[in-house]
């Protein structure tokens, strides 16, 4: 008994009539409308069936309205309820593909959230996109992070699929090694193009979708310890990386009454799946400090207090913990993911 489009639209407007803390989507599949898609208010999950005049299921802390089946059939087949602390929110992360982006994207999916992967590596994009096979909750936009037109663009697509937009994590970095004195140009304009124009730009579409939509949200900026503390030869990633700091703490202060919190993340030395962390990279560092290349990650690991080699699961966690609501009362922060390296704030 397949229900028409007008029928799921209207059942979409009840839902956002009884729970206004709701968002109701009407979901298409091969053209037609297919399902009636729920987020966002938690309690709705145990209420629903009992308001909506239509069987239910729930699906990865979501409802599912289904079109089809009877309620005997539904109530058999539902499987059991799993909500994240981010289920029903929306996420757009950059530099979603690779390294710590793609672990801190993989952590907001984990965590309940729709994200919206972007990068500029188009194959990597369709790669994840496979790999993660959740089309409900997972897509995918091709995005350079230095290019406006782009940017607005990777935002319209989050709002055209998912609907809005509650958090961002900006990830898309660059970390070029040179000397001061044979530092290129070219180099250190790039870095700031990508490491502060990026972030500005993700910040600027952000703030302009969560103030119209009314209620709030959460950026995360991935910086680095290396804005807190310098590191040798690292000229345009020193001083990107502190100028993130401070943009997010001028944003945590500007955007606080609109209930939009900032906050940054400041990571050590991460090498899994890094590719700032590529062979090139690693021999600089050997260079520099007087090992081998097989010594760098054991060297870096001895630097931490904790003698402990950190992951993107940790970086994940971390922001994860910054997006949701146990992090309410926190903006303008910074927390450091470093396993006890640097000891400035
Ligand atoms: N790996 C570390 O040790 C470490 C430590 C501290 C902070 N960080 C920060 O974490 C972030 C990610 O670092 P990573 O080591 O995972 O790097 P990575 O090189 O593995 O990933 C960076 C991603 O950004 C994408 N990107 C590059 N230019 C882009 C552009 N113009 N538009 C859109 N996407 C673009 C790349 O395609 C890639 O997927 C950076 O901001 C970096 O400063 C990394």
């Amino acid at each position: 008994m397949p229900i028409a489009s007008a029928e799921l639209r209207a059942t979409c407007a009840a839902i956002q009539r009884v729970f206004p803390g709701a968002f109701a989507q009407v979901i298409e599949e091969g053209g037609h409308a297919a399902d009636v898609l729920v987020h966002s208010a938690h309690d709705l999950a145990l209420v629903l069936p009992n308001h909506a005049q239509v069987p239910a299921i729930i699906h990865c802390g979501e409802l599912r309205l289904r079109t089809a089946g009877t309620p005997e059939e539904l109530v058999a087949a539902q499987p059991a309820r799993t909500i994240g602390v981010l289920s029903g929110r929306v996420a757009v992360v950059s530099g979603a593909v690779s390294g710590l982006g793609l672990g801190v994207a993989r952590g907001l999916h984990a965590a309940g959230a729709c994200v919206l992967f972007t990068d500029v590596d188009v194959a990597e994009l369709a790669a994840v996109e496979a790999t993660l096979a959740d089309p409900v909750r997972v897509a995918t936009a091709v995005v350079d992070v230095t290019r406006e037109d782009s940017v607005i663009a990777g935002f319209d697509a989050a709002l055209r699929r998912f609907g809005r937009v509650d958090l961002i994590a900006c990830c898309a970095g660059v970390a070029p090694a040179y000397d001061l004195v044979d530092f290129p140009l070219d180099k250190f304009r790039l870095a700031n193009e990508i490491n502060l124009t990026g972030y500005f730009l993700y910040g600027r579409e952000a703030a302009r979708i969560m103030k119209a939509q009314g209620h709030g949200g959460s950026m995360v900026l991935l910086s680095s310890k290396s804005g807190l503390e310098p590191s040798k030869a690292n000229t345009a990633y020193n001083a990107t990386k502190a100028g993130e700091l401070h943009m997010a703490r001028g944003w945590a202060l500007e955007l606080g009454r609109d209930g939009i919190r900032v906050n940054c993340i400041a990571p050590g030395n991460v090498f899994e799946g890094s590719k700032i962390w590529n062979p090139d990279y690693i021999a600089k560092a050997a260079q520099k400090k007087g090992i081998t290349p097989a010594e760098v990650i054991p060297f870096y690991v001895g630097l931490t207090a904790l003698n402990r080699e950190i992951k993107p699961q940790d970086i994940a966690d971390a922001a994860v913990f910054l997006a949701s609501d146990q992090a309410r009362c926190i903006t303008g922060q910074v927390l450091v993911v470093d396993a006890g390296q640097v000891w400035t704030r």
